[in-house]
């Protein structure tokens, strides 16, 4: 879609929630070089603010620096209060704890961390700003899984959880405001190259991508279907993980392909 047509549409203003850095930078690069302001949500404060920077300079668009951490219970409120006084017309979750190893081996109060910023935060924040984005009758929500919540993921069970509900609820809200003009995306990544995978596999994984090869692919899909998967191998896994291979296979497959990534 042409910049002016996709700042008409979900303008002026995106919220990037986990927009700092990794997938989420790429993200906020994106909106910003098409011309909308974002809005930037990271709990590393300085990250946020030279991100917000960064954009402001180079594509000459305004920015709010939200720092907060998505996994507090309050953090829905929080972030719709600190939102309130720009006109969201794009909203992207992408923000992602993925606690890594055995599941009795991982602190409980890292689970709920997890559970927190995967899925009570987005869930909540979506249903508190989606009544005004239904409103403008030109809107977006894309919300980031990922390929881990297309079979059980050992090592890596509760993120692998926490994905997959968010593709049934994206899934599901799609078909709610279908014909609302609410565009409604899940996009769930294999691989992407960030500095959150750099630092837990040195090897590169099957059908690996760049952020901004996720993120472009992604956004040209938003307003076509409920769901994405970017990258050909990466389809070609999801419909062997989802609806060719009996559980047992897909199981084992997605524990040798995610061997090697530490938590
Ligand atoms: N990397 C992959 O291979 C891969 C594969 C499939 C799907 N994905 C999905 O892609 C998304 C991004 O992944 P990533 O590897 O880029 O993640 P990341 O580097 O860990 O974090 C991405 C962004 O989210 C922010 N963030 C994380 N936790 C937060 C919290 N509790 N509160 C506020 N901000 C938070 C980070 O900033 P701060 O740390 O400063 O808060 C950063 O800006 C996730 O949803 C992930 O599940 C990634």
């Amino acid at each position: 879609m042409p910049s002016d047509d996709f700042v008409a549409k979900y303008g002026p203003w995106a919220l990037v929630a986990g927009g700092s850095d990794g997938l989420g930078a790429a993200w906020t690069e994106a909106f910003a070089k098409r011309g909308l302001n974002v809005a930037i949500v990271g709990r590393r404060k300085e990250l946020v603010e030279a991100k917000a920077k960064e954009i402001e300079n180079r594509h000459g668009v305004s920015t709010l620096s939200i720092v907060l951490d998505l996994s507090e219970s309050s953090a829905p409120n929080e972030l719709v209060e600190r939102v309130t006084g720009i006109d969201l017309g794009l909203v992207v979750y992408n923000a992602a704890l993925s606690p890594g190893g055995k599941f009795e081996k991982v602190e409980g109060s890292t689970i709920r961390s997890a559970i927190s910023t995967n899925v009570a935060t987005p869930t909540l924040l979506i249903h508190q700003l989606i009544p005004k984005l239904l409103s403008r009758k030109n809107a977006g929500v894309i919300l980031v899984s990922s390929l881990a919540g297309y079979a059980g993921s050992s090592s890596l069970s509760t993120y692998g959880a926490t994905k997959a509900y968010l593709r049934m609820l994206g899934e599901a809200l799609w078909e709610e405001n279908r014909g609302s003009g609410l565009d409604i995306l899940v996009t769930s990544p294999g691989a992407v190259t960030t500095p959150g995978l750099e630092s837990r596999s040195d090897k590169k994984i099957p059908g690996q991508l760049g952020p901004t090869e996720i993120v472009e692919m992604s956004l040209a899909h938003l307003g076509k279907g409920p769901t994405f998967v970017p990258g050909g191998l990466n389809q070609f896994a999801a419909m062997l993980l989802g609806r060719i291979l009996p559980r047992k296979a897909a199981t084992s497959l997605m524990r040798k392909s995610s061997s090697g990534i530490s938590s």
